[in-house]
Order: structure tokens, then C-alpha cells, then sequence
């Protein structure tokens, strides 16, 4: 059983996208991260990722808004980055309050500057399997660990668990595309799939992104699978300083000895995220480089 370990690979792409932009000659690519309101697991995701873009080279910049912000505010703080030039991603961190349409907010965001790939524009590419769109960041990096763990993906049966739009959804999508990492069978389930283990059992990999803690069990999950456990839960734990510890939504202890090779949370899925993010910001610029001489 192999513990793939997302930091190292996280590490390696980090470390390739130093040398590239480094590479560049005068403008350094630039994310904006708009974050809405002081939820705790946002401002410590967001504070990760731009100490992550100033380790490669990347500038980042932060605009804190009010939870009480209308969408229509929001809107225009999305307009204003849209329009200008020295900004080449966008990043919108969620959740967003309720009284805000998360849809509408990221099919806001230029394309061209969608390093989320959240925008519709973007997930439709992904579907048309056309190379310059912007991919979300999860599903990327899940991709990425197939990729240079050498995971054959042709032919085999992967099982989603979860329908997000920001996970499940493009995880599946970029699975079934014709190439590779690709080529899959893929089977979608959810919280209203009835005898769910009857299809994880089947399953040669399973991508678990169902945002419950250790969800999946050991009776659920034949020998030899791989699992890629999206979940990052905090569960209360009186002997943590911070009161809490992070477990992934399988039930890791017993669940990995089954596996051919497994992620671990932390230090899986989670720093590949952040990683995947650098690239497509990375890939914006190239873009805007592209457009501005065209
Ligand atoms: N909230 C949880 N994950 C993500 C992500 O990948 N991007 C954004 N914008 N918000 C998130």
C-alpha cells in the first residue's frame, strides 16, 4: 500500500513553476483573492495560498469585503479586477454568505482570469475537452497525482462520490475525456445514491468528495482501490491545541490497508489544490500575454 504524499508532489510542481516564472522577462503574473467576510477556514486557505504565490515569484493581492456586502457590490469589485490589466487571475474564495448567489458571482469573473475554473464558460471547455480552459484546482491536482504516480486510468472503473461543481462534477469529466491521464468508466454517486458500497465495491479508484467525515468505511471497499479523499472535516479533539484535528471523509485507519496506494488528509489532495491553483495562474498570464500581442 502506498501513502501518496500530496506535499511532495505539491513540492516538485511548486518548484518547476519557480524556474518558469523566474523565466519571464519583466511583468511577474499576478492573482487577486477576494475574500468575503472572517470565516476562519477561508482566512487561513487564502493566507496558504499567498504564501504559496510569493515562494514562486507570483504577486498576489487581497481584498477583504464585508459579510454584509450586497451581490451587486460584490459584482463591481469583480467588474473593476475584470477590467483591469494588471490583474490575470481572479479568485473569489467560498463559501460566500447566503444571501449571495454563488453561481452568478463566478460566472462573473472573466474566463480569460477564472483560475478557479469555476465560470460556466470554463466548465464547458472542460466538457468540450479543450486545453485552454481553466480547470478547478481539485480536480486538477487529483489528476496531477494520477499522473506522476503513474496510476493507469484507461479502462478502469472510477467511482466519484460527490456532485460539487467545484469537485465531483469536473473530477468525473476530466476522467472521461479521451487521453490521458483519462479514459475511464466513471460512475457518479451521492448522498441519494441508494447501496452506495455496491458501487464502491466495483470501483478500481474511488474519489471521495461527499464533505462528511470518514464516510467511507472499510466494508465499502474491495482490495487493492485507489482512493484519492478529497474531505478535509474538523473533528473536536480535546487533546489538539487548536481544539480540533482535520480528518478526510474515509476512514483512513481501516480503510488504507485494503488500498493499492491512498491520500492521506492532511498532506494529500489538500497541497495540490494550492499548487494546481499556481499553475492556472501561471497559465493566465501566459494568456494575457498572448491576447495583449495578437
Ligand atoms: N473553497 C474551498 N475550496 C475552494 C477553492 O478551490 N476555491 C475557492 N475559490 N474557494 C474554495
Amino acid at each position: 500500500m502506498e501513502v501518496i504524499d500530496g506535499n511532495e508532489i505539491a513540492a516538485q510542481i511548486i518548484s518547476e513553476l519557480k524556474v518558469e516564472v523566474n523565466s519571464f522577462s519583466q511583468e511577474r503574473p499576478t492573482v487577486l483573492f477576494i475574500r468575503v467576510g472572517e470565516d476562519p477556514a477561508s482566512v487561513s486557505y487564502v493566507r496558504k495560498k499567498q504564501n504559496t504565490a510569493k515562494k514562486i515569484g507570483i504577486t498576489s493581492q487581497l481584498l477583504v469585503l464585508p459579510d454584509s456586502i450586497t451581490q451587486e457590490d460584490l459584482l463591481d469589485a469583480i467588474s473593476k479586477a475584470n477590467a483591469d490589466q494588471e490583474i490575470h487571475g481572479i479568485l473569489v474564495q467560498a463559501p460566500l454568505p447566503a444571501h449571495i448567489d454563488e453561481r452568478k458571482v463566478f460566472n462573473h469573473v472573466n474566463p480569460t482570469k477564472d483560475v478557479d475554473g469555476f465560470n460556466a464558460t470554463n466548465l464547458g471547455k472542460l466538457c468540450q475537452e479543450m486545453e485552454e480552459g481553466f480547470t478547478s484546482c481539485t480536480p486538477a491536482g487529483i489528476l496531477e497525482i494520477l499522473k506522476r504516480k503513474k496510476i493507469v486510468t484507461e479502462g478502469k472503473h472510477v467511482v466519484v462520490l460527490g456532485r460539487s461543481l467545484i469537485v465531483g462534477k469536473p473530477a468525473g469529466m476530466l476522467l472521461l475525456r479521451k487521453g490521458l491521464p483519462g479514459n475511464s468508466t466513471v460512475t457518479f454517486c451521492h448522498s441519494r445514491t441508494p447501496d452506495l458500497a455496491k458501487f464502491t465495491q466495483k470501483a478500481d479508484i474511488i474519489i471521495v468528495a461527499i464533505g462528511k467525515p470518514q464516510f467511507l468505511t472499510a466494508d465499502m471497499v474491495s482490495t487493492g482501490t485507489t482512493i484519492i479523499d478529497v474531505g478535509i472535516n474538523r473533528l473536536a479533539d480535546s487533546a489538539k491545541k487548536s481544539g480540533f484535528r482535520l480528518v478526510g471523509d474515509v476512514d483512513y485507519d481501516k480503510v488504507a490497508p485494503l488500498c493499492s496506494a491512498i491520500t492521506p488528509v492532511p498532506g494529500g489532495v489538500g497541497p495540490m489544490t494550492v499548487a494546481m491553483l499556481m499553475s492556472n495562474t501561471v497559465k493566465a498570464f501566459k494568456l494575457s500575454l498572448e491576447t495583449s500581442y495578437s
